[in-house]
């Protein structure tokens, strides 16, 4: 697609119009069935988040294995070497998925325990294990749908520079072919990267998740790098899978501004640039939007010849994960978009425990903006929301996950009803895990862990979803 062509439909709005927030919880009666038969329902995990056997077997050490012992950079001081256990306990947990009615298991793959240097050797006991979770979903009707990159880069070439070695989009390629090999005569679906804003600005730039690097020298090539990668991905699990279904995750929020004058208009502008579009444009062949976020012509030194052909890749569908919105002004000071995010306190709006505001009309804005990509198919792959969920006499009564959730489905269907081609939604997330730099805290499954004696217990919004997509 080309820029000029283009007609952007954004969720810019202006804080206040459009979407009141006593309408939060309004629902309407509706169902699974109201999405169709063929509509995929689902749970999403992620590796580093679920596994724990953080060196068994041969793994390599990651980014975050090593992250996470450092002092300081996880608030409650835990880390994830046994976290809930999945690599001992997939058969049990695969079980709890078929009871929840579960079509599809989303779960990624830890790099390091494919690759352990992240190059050269492959680790069969790695391989052996994912074939063990991929042949266990089969056989219990459940679809694998497996996430290549979900953040957990091997620490041996993080040591080279990680992302911000153009080498990377070569190893990343050739993992990838590791993966399509092994896995790709049962696992039809793939999607290449988790929302790769999130790791190159939280990871590269905010140094908040790991590796812990600051800075726009880092930030910039750890960008161009991933949206090479995530085309050259695409392009070899297509090579070697042909009749798989090749998508990629974005993290998206819809950006309103403070109010209609023109500068927190264009804040908001600047924003969605970077939140909403950084990513998907190059992909789409439109490039990056440099027009409304200028900051990124300091992209140009890592780019070059040819890239913007290496940077497309025609994806059979796209993931959107969609938890909050965001309100913006403009603020000269701050760096890159001169935007400031209001923060949901100083709105006087609904928010989770981790501070950020429910929203879910925004799940709709987002499907609608997203759309306008064309790409054949959307899934919503991961949704959800923290909490500090009890287990009181047994039972977890998290009724304000089932209200999200509820909300957030409402407006999926919405966009599906006005034929957008939405096709599937996965839960974020499946059980309690480790949520990165957050610890253990925010609790987002719908099943509760007792990270003591790793026992599982379906929450209420459990056994809602399971009668929900029944
Ligand atoms: C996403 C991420 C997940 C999970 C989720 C909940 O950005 O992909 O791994 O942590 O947020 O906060």
């Amino acid at each position: 697609m080309n820029r000029s062509e283009f007609i952007r439909l954004t969720s810019l709005g202006v804080l206040g119009t459009g979407f009141l927030s006593s309408d939060l919880f309004a629902f309407t009666n509706f169902s699974g069935k109201d999405f169709g038969s063929d509509f995929k329902w689902g749970v999403a995990t992620a590796a580093f988040q679920n596994e724990g056997g953080w060196l068994e077997d041969g793994k390599g050490i990651s980014i975050w294995d090593s992250f996470s012992l450092k002092k300081g950079t996880i608030k409650d001081n835990t880390n994830a070497q046994v976290s809930c256990d999945f690599y001992h306990r997939y058969k049990e947990d695969i079980q709890i998925a078929k009871k929840l009615n579960l079509k599809v298991f989303r779960f990624s793959v830890s790099w390091s325990r494919i690759l352990p240097v992240g190059t050269g050797h492959v680790n069969k006991e790695g391989i052996n294990f994912y074939n063990r979770v991929i042949n266990e979903c089969i056989n219990n009707n459940i679809e694998p749908w497996i996430t290549c990159y979900h953040w957990d880069l091997p620490q041996a070439l993080e040591d080279k520079g990680g992302w911000t070695n153009r080498e990377i989009v070569k190893w990343f390629g050739d993992y990838c072919e590791v993966l399509a090999l092994n896995f790709g005569d049962r696992v039809k679906h793939w999607m290449v990267l988790n929302e790769p804003l999130a790791f190159t600005g939280v990871g590269y730039m905010w140094g908040i998740h790991a590796p812990g690097k600051r800075g726009f020298k880092n930030f910039y090539p750890a960008i161009h790098h991933a949206a090479l990668a995530q085309a050259e991905g695409g392009r070899t699990l297509k090579k070697f899978i042909s009749d798989s279904k090749i998508g990629t995750t974005f993290s998206c929020s819809p950006i309103h501004a403070k109010n209609s004058s023109i500068k927190h208009i264009q804040a908001a502008k600047r924003l969605d640039a970077l939140f909403n579009r950084l990513f998907i444009e190059p992909a789409a062949g439109m490039g990056y939007p440099v027009d409304d976020l200028p900051a990124l012509k300091r992209l140009k030194p890592y780019i070059l010849p040819g890239d913007d052909e290496m940077l497309k890749f025609n994806f059979d569908f796209i993931g959107i994960q969609n938890y909050f919105r965001v309100v913006a002004r403009s603020l000269k000071v701050f760096p890159m978009v001169h935007a400031y995010q209001i923060p949901p306190k100083k709105r006087n709006v609904p928010t989770t425990n981790m501070n950020t505001e429910i929203f879910p009309f925004g799940m709709y804005e987002m499907l609608r903006q997203f759309n306008q990509y064309g790409f054949n198919e959307i899934y919503v792959t991961e949704n959800g929301t923290p909490g500090n969920d009890l287990l009181i006499n047994g039972e977890v009564d998290d009724q304000h996950r089932i209200n999200y959730l509820n909300a957030y489905l409402e407006n999926v269907l919405k966009a599906k009803n006005e034929g957008i081609p939405v096709k599937g939604y996965f839960v974020w997330t499946f059980m309690d895990n480790f949520e990165w730099a957050e610890g253990y805290k925010p609790r987002m499954g719908l099943v509760y862990v007792d990270f003591e004696t790793q026992q599982r217990i379906i929450k209420k919004s459990g056994y809602w979803f399971a009668n929900f997509i029944k």
